[in-house]
């Protein structure tokens, strides 16, 4: 088959470059000419595991192309994918649509008799439809389809989502389109089973209905983390003991300082307006949002409250900037009010990310000192925050640091860290919905005044297995 994938964001990259890794002829087309000459010259603009290897290989093969111009790119498509970004609209929050149509209309001209133009984009309900309107527009006399087939990759695990999916979902209006698309993803190696045939309004809705519900879940999950350090409970255990139901899942329970990134806030902002356009609120997502929002900024007033109360004058280092790891993302990430609003309390920010620190500064308060090693970030600091959980910081020689660090506090805002071993290494390690425990012990030297609070049976501490509970129990 002959593709042609409008847009070389995450997105259109990984379907492109696994399209062609299946045996398909796929040609990337982007109006950011500068990007196209990069690629071109095999350099990859984005950092995602496995995608590089993949575009190498099926430039080698002569199997995937780069052009700027897109005319002839569609005219001999089969199939062309529409991947371009559908960012919040500043405005009124709606999802901004304008990437889409300029793309759609730039192409109408060129297309053949027969192409299936297919939006991967994540776009509100009723998209597939203003589109076909749109191109039979432009040429009334063309044969042409329109379906839908969202993306469910995860940045840093995009190309493994796209070769392994949990399921495809395509939504068409008609048998010869399913046929087409089936048939593209059989070549990809998925199962029947694993795709959902449905209509294009489904399809859409299916999109932002599962991001939504994976952000309320972890909205969810960080609200019981807050009253676990109320009521003295733990919530790793917590979400544990909940996910352990089939019905629930583990996953998505992970608490942290709130989910960010270039899809959840986005898409659940997007689900709200289209339930405000249809009168059928999404109080729900609404609630999400801002619980989430308001959670972001809220970290710093809990590190200010383990800092002894103020930040003012304080050495804070943050380890991690994106959004999450393994991408070089910081499209709303916590790191940016976080850091704003430390500076704002008069905190002196010292900061380390793998691989963002220079996409950092364009986004941070501009007084943040970045460095080139955790070592560096925590030089006389008087704590360091995980703010991003990269698999290095796991690996971190804690006792070194330690004497690097004006005192020895560790606010883990992803609980990533091994709890014990920090604390051997003589840390008072903080986390997210940790028992009390943790914070009196932490907090003696500035409440002394307050009544010494319950604390657990030491002996019963979060065990990762049997074996230790019995153990520990013993
Ligand atoms: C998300 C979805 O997971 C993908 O299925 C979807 O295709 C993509 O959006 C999209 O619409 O394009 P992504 O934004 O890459 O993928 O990131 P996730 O790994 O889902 O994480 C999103 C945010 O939630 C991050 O800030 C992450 O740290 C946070 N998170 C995730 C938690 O706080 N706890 C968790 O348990 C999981």
């Amino acid at each position: 088959m002959r593709i042609a994938v409008l847009g070389t964001g995450y997105v259109g990259l990984v379907s492109a470059a696994c399209f062609a890794h299946a045996g398909q002829h796929v040609t990337c087309v982007d109006i950011d000419e500068a990007k196209i000459s990069l690629l071109r010259r095999g350099k990859v603009p984005i950092y995602e595991q496995g995608l590089q290897d993949l575009i190498a290989e099926g430039r080698r093969h002569r199997r995937l192309h780069f052009v700027s111009h897109a005319a002839a790119a569609v005219s001999n498509a089969d199939i062309v994918f529409i991947a371009v970004g559908t960012p919040t609209r500043a405005s009124d929050g709606h999802a901004d649509l304008s990437q889409v149509y300029t793309a759609v209309e730039s192409v109408a001209p060129s297309l053949k008799a027969g192409t299936i133009v297919v939006t991967k984009s994540t776009v509100p309900v009723g998209t597939a439809d203003l589109i076909e309107h749109l191109i039979r527009n432009i040429c009334p006399e063309l044969e042409f389809e329109v379906a839908s087939n969202p993306e469910f990759l995860r940045a840093g695990r995009a190309v493994d989502d796209f070769l392994r999916p949990d399921r495809v979902v395509i939504g068409v209006e008609s048998g010869f389109a399913a046929a087409r698309l089936l048939t593209l993803y059989r070549s990809v190696g998925i199962e029947n089973e694993r795709i959902l045939l449905t209509d294009r309004r489904s399809s859409e809705l299916i999109k932002y209905a599962a991001n939504g519900f994976l952000a309320t879940k972890i909205g969810f999950i960080n609200e019981v983390a807050d009253l676990c350090e109320k009521v003295d409970a733990r919530i790793g255990d917590v979400a544990r003991g909940m996910g352990l139901d089939q019905r629930i899942g583990i996953r998505y329970l992970q608490p942290g300082p709130g989910f960010g990134g270039s899809c959840f806030p986005k898409d659940a902002r997007a689900l709200v307006k289209m339930g405000e356009d249809h009168e059928a609120p999404m109080r729900i997502m609404e609630t999400v949002l801002a619980s989430n929002d308001a959670r972001k900024r809220s970290m710093a007033r809990k590190i200010a409250a383990i800092c002894g109360g103020t930040v003012r004058g304080k050495t804070i280092a943050l380890l991690g900037l994106t959004f999450k790891a393994d991408t070089d993302d910081m499209r709303e990430a916590v790191s940016i009010p976080l850091a704003q609003a430390l500076i704002d309390a008069g905190g002196i920010l010292m900061a380390y990310d793998p691989v963002a620190n220079g996409r950092a500064k364009a986004l941070l308060p501009q007084c943040v000192r970045y460095c080139n090693s955790v070592a560096e970030a925590a030089e006389d600091a008087d704590a360091v925050v995980v703010v991003t959980e990269w698999q290095q910081f796991a690996e971190i020689d804690f006792r070194t640091l330690r004497q690097r660090m004006r005192s020895p506090v560790i606010i883990d805002l992803r609980n990533f860290l091994n709890e014990k071993q920090v604390q051997r290494d003589g840390f008072k390690y903080f986390s997210i919905g940790g028992p009390r425990r943790q914070a009196f012990e932490t907090m003696q030297p500035q409440t002394k005044s307050e009544k010494p609070l319950r604390t657990h049976d030491s002996k019963w501490v979060a065990a990762d297995s049997l074996e230790e509970q019995i153990a520990a129990a013993e």
